[in-house]
C-alpha cells in the first residue's frame, strides 16, 4: 500500500500552511549558490500544490518571503523576486489546468513594480479556479499583520463606525489578510529548525505543527502525504478531554 492509499480522504486538513526552509543549506551541501536551492525550491512547491489538488485539500499557504526576510543580501532578494516572476509565468497554465486559484499575503508595497504586476495578472486569471486557493506569503509577517489590523479597527471606531464592545475574535480574523480562509489545521516546517518565524500567529492557536529535517528542495510528494498521515493520527482536543470528542 502507497503512502498516498493510507491518507483517509475524510479526515483531510482543509488548509495546509507550509514554512519552506532549507534552500540555502541545501545548495550549500552542493557547493552551489543560495539562488540555486531556491531554483529548487519551486519544484517542490509544483509537487506539493499538485498533490493538494489530487488528495481534495481546499488551502495551502506557502511562506516564501518574510518582512524580516528584506534584510538580506540584495543580490538574494533579487533573484528572489526574479525567481517569483519566472514561476509565474511558467505555472500559470498548470494553475489554469488544476484549477488553481492564486493569492498572496503580505506587505505587497514593497515589492517591485514588475514582480507586483506579475501577481495580478495570475491572481486575475485564476480568480474563479475553485479546486485548491494556493496563497504565498510574500513580504509577510503576522507581526505586521496585527498591526495593520490594530490600526484599521482603531481607525473604524476613531470614525464611529464600530463600538469597543464589537471588538472580538471573529473581528479581529476578519482584519487580518486571511479572512478569507479558515485556520491551518496543520503547518509543516522543513530544515530542522523549530520556530514559527513570525509566521500567521494568530491562526495557527490550534494548529497541529510537523516539522521535518528534510530541506525544501528535497520535500516532495511522499514527504507531503507523511505529513498529512502524521496529522490524521493526531487528536485534536480543542480544550476538552478525549471522552468528549467526536459525540
Ligand atoms: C527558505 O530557505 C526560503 C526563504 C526564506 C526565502 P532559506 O533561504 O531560508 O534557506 P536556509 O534556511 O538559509 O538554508
Ligand atoms: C522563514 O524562513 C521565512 C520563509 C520560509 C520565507 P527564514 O529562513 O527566513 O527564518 P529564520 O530567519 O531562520 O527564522
Ligand atoms: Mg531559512
Amino acid at each position: 500500500m502507497s503512502l498516498k492509499d493510507k491518507i483517509n480522504p475524510q479526515r483531510l486538513p482543509k488548509h495546509v500552511a507550509i514554512i519552506m526552509d532549507g534552500n540555502g543549506r541545501w545548495a550549500k551541501c552542493q557547493g552551489k549558490d543560495r539562488l540555486f536551492g531556491h531554483q529548487n525550491g519551486v519544484e517542490s512547491v509544483r509537487e506539493v500544490t499538485e498533490a493538494s489538488v489530487e488528495l481534495g485539500i481546499k488551502f495551502i499557504t506557502f511562506y516564501a518571503f518574510s518582512t524580516e526576510n528584506w534584510n538580506r543580501p540584495v543580490d538574494e532578494i533579487e533573484g528572489l523576486m526574479h525567481l517569483m516572476i519566472q514561476a509565474i509565468e511558467n505555472e500559470t497554465p498548470t494553475l489554469m489546468k488544476n484549477n488553481v486559484r492564486f493569492e498572496v499575503i503580505g506587505d505587497i508595497q514593497k515589492i517591485n513594480k514588475e514582480t507586483k504586476e506579475a501577481i495580478e495578472r495570475i491572481t486575475e486569471k485564476t480568480k474563479n479556479n475553485r479546486a485548491l486557493t494556493m496563497i504565498i506569503a510574500l513580504s509577510y509577517s503576522s507581526r505586521w499583520e496585527i498591526e495593520q489590523a490594530i490600526k484599521t479597527i482603531a481607525l473604524e471606531v476613531k470614525n464611529g463606525e464600530l463600538d469597543i464592545d464589537d471588538i472580538n475574535q471573529d473581528l479581529i480574523s476578519n482584519h487580518l489578510c486571511t479572512k478569507n480562509y479558515p485556520d491551518p489545521d496543520l503547518l509543516i516546517r522543513t530544515s530542522g529548525e523549530y520556530r514559527i518565524s513570525n509566521f500567521l500567529m494568530w491562526q495557527l492557536s490550534y494548529s497541529e505543527l510537523y516539522f521535518t529535517d528534510v530541506f525544501w528542495p528535497d520535500f516532495k510528494r511522499e514527504n507531503y502525504y507523511e505529513a498529512i498521515l502524521d496529522f490524521q493520527s493526531r487528536e485534536r482536543r480543542f480544550g476538552k478531554i478525549s471522552e468528549q470528542l467526536n459525540k
